[in-house]
């Protein structure tokens, strides 16, 4: 498949370029487009044909349903089966346009493939410029899931949807790096109480600050239990080498990390070490990247998809992780972090 790249700024839109994307998902066609969170591969969300396509271009399994991105309230409603409760509204009004996406019941006009067979279908309305335009501009709401391909790390870049999806989708449109660098927050609205399948980039903390009472998905606390969100039972982010994070008081896991890391170096084995500004200058072995520091997570946040990546391409044969604080986004981090590792994960106790 031949794929028309294009290079936009969310500044100084180029509308003829997102008048010809837009076409493209009129016909049901693919396009990978930039929003705040990470880069999406979108298609037409009312077409059975286009949520097939994007199943396709990225080697998804098919029982793993899509977000539906949306401009405006009344495409909202034409996609849910329900009327707005009131906590919906307080979410929409206080976090939308942005990271948040919402489980509603579905109506009748989103086809099974977009959301897996569930009666349920995921909403969000995206912070950026381009997305919205190329939704608005396409007058249909737009299904996406993450533009890599599946296992992968999510892209925060132009560069990582080039190299994963040239050739695999019809439009590319390329802009800035992704702000906050992860997934949005999936919150599970159909149940009694509000419950998050995903941790993303609105916090657990923000949410129950609007709402009150917030529940967190069983499967997300503990290993066993069976996972909600269908995605969420896939390995995902997962950067080619083997991972392990590392856990415990920071000086014993800076000590215990750089261990590893000199007996690796010594059986021949190139190292990448997933580190923070306090802790970078500390290691003397390997491929070192900092995640920022760990006064604010939004900056690891926006940094480990692009330091997974570069981990592969600097072929690093092992990964050894420092583990972050799980409050507010870290909670998003870190389960990104446990999933790139498989959740292997050592505990280091003095
Ligand atoms: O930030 C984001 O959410 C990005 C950008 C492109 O918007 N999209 C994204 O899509 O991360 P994806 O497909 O990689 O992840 C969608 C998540 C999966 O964990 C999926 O299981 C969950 O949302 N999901 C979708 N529809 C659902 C539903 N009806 N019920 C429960 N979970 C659902
Ligand atoms: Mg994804």
């Amino acid at each position: 498949m031949k794929t028309k790249i294009f290079d936009l700024n969310e500044n100084n839109i180029d509308f003829q370029a997102i008048k010809e994307a837009a076409e493209v998902i009129r016909n049901n066609g693919t396009v990978v487009f930039p929003t705040e969170t990470v880069y999406g591969l979108g298609a037409n969300a009312l077409s059975q044909e286009a949520a097939k396509a994007i199943y396709a271009a990225k080697g998804r399994p098919t029982d793993n349903p899509l977000i539906v991105h949306i401009s405006n309230i009344d495409m909202l409603l034409y996609v849910i089966g329900e009327s707005l409760s009131e906590k919906a509204k307080k979410l929409m009004d206080k976090f939308w346009p942005g990271p948040l996406t919402l489980i509603f019941k579905k109506s009748s006009a989103v086809p099974e493939d977009v959301t897996a067979g569930l009666d349920t279908v995921a909403v969000r309305m995206p912070d950026n410029e381009i997305a919205l335009e190329l939704i608005r501009q396409s007058g249909l709401p737009i299904a996406a899931p993450s533009a890599n391909i599946s296992g992968k790390p999510s892209p925060t870049k132009a560069e990582h949807v080039i190299g994963d999806l040239k050739g695999k989708v019809d439009v590319i449109l390329g802009g800035s790096n992704s702000r906050v660098g992860l997934e949005s927050t999936v919150l599970d609205l159909t149940g009694e109480v509000p419950t998050i399948l995903r941790p993303g980039g609105v916090t657990l903390e923000e949410l129950q600050t609007v709402i009150g009472e917030v529940r967190i998905d069983k499967g997300l606390v503990s290993n066993e239990a069976a996972p909600k969100a269908p995605g969420m039972k896939y390995t995902h982010y997962a950067p080619d080498a083997a991972m392990t994070i590392l856990k415990g008081e920071l000086p014993m896991v800076v000590q215990a990390i750089q261990h590893l890391a000199d007996e690796q170096t010594k059986l021949g084995k190139l190292v990448g070490i997933l580190a923070t500004e306090e802790t970078k200058h500390s290691y003397h072995a390997g491929v070192v990247i900092s995640m920022g520091s760990r006064s604010n997570l939004y900056m690891a946040a926006a940094a480990i998809f692009d330091a997974l990546r570069q981990f592969d391409k600097q072929k690093v044969d092992v990964i050894y992780a420092e583990a972050l604080s799980e409050e507010n986004i870290g909670m998003a981090v870190m389960n990104r972090l446990k999933k790139a590792a498989g959740f292997h994960i050592i505990e280091i106790s003095s």
